[in-house]
């Protein structure tokens, strides 16, 4: 497995206990799996399908360096899979584990979209080109409330 990134814990990561949040360690993770996923399947709209077991094996702690490690266990016809380990840099003692996550390449619909691929790639030779920017919904103009007053949260 290769550890392609690493991360300080830091205070605003911390939990009541005073130790790292798990859900912050996961927002981490999926971001981290999306942009390896994006690198290997060659398309930017990629998202997270699936999570299987996840497993908090042991604490990270305030000024810890975590790493984390991504394994491809499969490429399928729209979807990737990958295998999730992050440990301490220092100690290599895992942190937490995700067995399986499916990432899936989307097309322009958000329709899954065949990726074509079947190997991991360890050069840029996937890395998308950007034809046209992402359409972006249309923003939704409120009416006009410039004679509305303002309300605090209280009403
Ligand atoms: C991703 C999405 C388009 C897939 O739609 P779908 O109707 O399940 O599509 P398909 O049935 O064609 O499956 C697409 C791929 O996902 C895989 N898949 C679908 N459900 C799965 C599941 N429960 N577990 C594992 N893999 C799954 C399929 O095997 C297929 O892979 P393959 O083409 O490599 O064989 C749709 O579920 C979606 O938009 N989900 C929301 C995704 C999202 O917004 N994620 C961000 C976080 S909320």
């Amino acid at each position: 497995m290769r550890y392609h990134s690493r991360m300080w814990v830091r205070p605003e990561n911390l939990n009541a206990n005073g130790t790292l949040f798990g859900g912050h360690l996961l927002s981490w993770i999926d971001e981290q799996v999306a942009l390896y996923s994006i690198v290997q399947l060659g398309n930017e709209r990629v998202v997270t399908k699936y999570m299987s077991e996840i497993n908090f094996v042991s604490s990270a702690w305030q000024g810890d360096i975590i790493e984390l490690g991504i394994f491809p266990v499969k490429f399928g016809r729209t979807s990737l899979t990958l295998h999730c380990n992050v440990r301490n840099m220092v100690t290599r003692e895992s942190i937490i584990t995700v067995d399986r996550i499916v990432m899936v390449s989307l097309d322009e619909s958000g329709r899954p979209m065949e990726h074509g691929y079947k190997e991991i790639t360890y050069a840029r030779d996937r890395i998308p080109h950007r034809m046209k920017p992402i359409p972006r919904p249309e923003p939704v103009v409120p009416d006009d409330l410039s004679n509305e007053p303002l309300y605090d949260i209280d009403g």
